[in-house]
């Protein structure tokens, strides 16, 4: 017994030492693979980019890289590139419905936007803006209200409005027919931050209204006005469905006719 006990110590002790050799072997070992293949896996990662960078590009590999390339670098025939348009673009194209684009067609339109849930909508358009803003910069839509106070907003607005933008986009902000299929759309379904990216990023034919040509101040003015246009429903005549002159026509006519059926009654009546 005493010999056993005092030989199976001895012998643990031996298969120890022969684990931390071989513990130490697999360390050396490991930290060598590391080394050889970690430099080539952090440039591909881009250490530059923050969390929600990160999430707009996982994002943006799913359904933009088919059209605007690795890294935003933009692919021949199907998409530009992305590099500096900034946040306020990828903003105007996603929470539209333009991006991603269904199909090739003379114009991006607005649709029904690829993420139906208006919550996951903005949470992914922000962080793909995310995304585009730290590869390139470029504008981006200031946060909070974009609304002007004050007595003279919606006069200016309006005249700003008559002096940028009605040329295309008609007084009304109904929308206009450009040359060659193309077309300024109606503002009926913008919302103010829509609005304000559109004029940061000018889409497609229209010109950029960059922070030098109207200031933020007038931005906000412009957006006020064309809100409240839509908001103020009826600015001439009756409120009939505004589909236009025939349905008041209609309307007038029938009342007529009515009128005139039960001028005729009473007088039959009478004789
Ligand atoms: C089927 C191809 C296609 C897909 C998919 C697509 N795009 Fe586009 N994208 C285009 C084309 C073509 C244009 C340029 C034409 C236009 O602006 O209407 C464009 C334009 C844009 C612009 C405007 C660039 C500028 O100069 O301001 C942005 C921003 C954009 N895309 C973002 C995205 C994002 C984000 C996604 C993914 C959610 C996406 N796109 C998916 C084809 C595509
Ligand atoms: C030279 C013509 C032109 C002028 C001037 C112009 N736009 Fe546009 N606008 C366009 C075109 C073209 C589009 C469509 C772009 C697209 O679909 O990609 C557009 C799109 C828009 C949209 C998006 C509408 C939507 O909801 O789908 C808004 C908002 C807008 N413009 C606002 C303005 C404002 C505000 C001004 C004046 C400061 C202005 N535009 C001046 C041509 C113009």
């Amino acid at each position: 017994m005493s010999t056993r006990s005092g030989r199976v110590p001895r012998g643990r002790a031996r298969r120890r030492v022969g684990t931390v050799v071989r513990l130490i072997a697999a360390l050396i070992l490991a930290g060598g693979l590391y080394a050889a293949f970690a430099p080539g896996v952090y440039a591909e990662e881009d250490p530059q980019l923050s969390q929600a960078a990160k999430d707009g590009k996982a994002i943006f590999d799913n359904t933009c890289v088919s059209c605007h390339g690795r890294n935003a670098q933009g692919v021949t025939d199907r998409g530009p590139s992305l590099i500096g348009v900034g946040s306020a673009s990828v903003e105007f194209q996603v929470t539209s419905g333009r991006m991603p684009l269904a199909r090739q067609e003379a114009q991006a339109e607005r649709k029904p936007p690829y993420w139906s849930d208006p919550e996951e909508l903005d949470q992914n358009a922000r962080l793909l803006g995310q995304y585009i803003q730290e590869l390139g910069g470029g504008p981006q839509v200031p946060d909070g209200n974009l609304r002007a106070e004050g007595g003279n907003t919606l006069a200016r607005g309006g005249e700003l409005f008559r002096v940028n933008c009605s040329s295309c986009h008609a007084f009304s902000a109904g929308g206009g027919a450009l040359s060659s299929g193309k077309f300024a759309p109606s503002m009926a379904a913008a919302t103010d931050r829509q609005i304000y990216a559109a004029m940061l990023s000018g889409p497609q034919n229209m010109p950029v209204f960059g922070d030098n040509q109207l200031t933020p101040d007038e931005k906000r003015e412009i957006i006020t006005y064309i809100q409240n246009l839509k908001e103020d429903k009826d600015p001439g005549g009756w409120g009939l469905g505004r589909i236009g002159p025939v349905t008041e026509g209609l309307a007038i006519f029938v009342v007529g006719v009515v009128a005139v059926v039960f001028a005729a009654l009473w007088i039959a009546g009478k004789s």
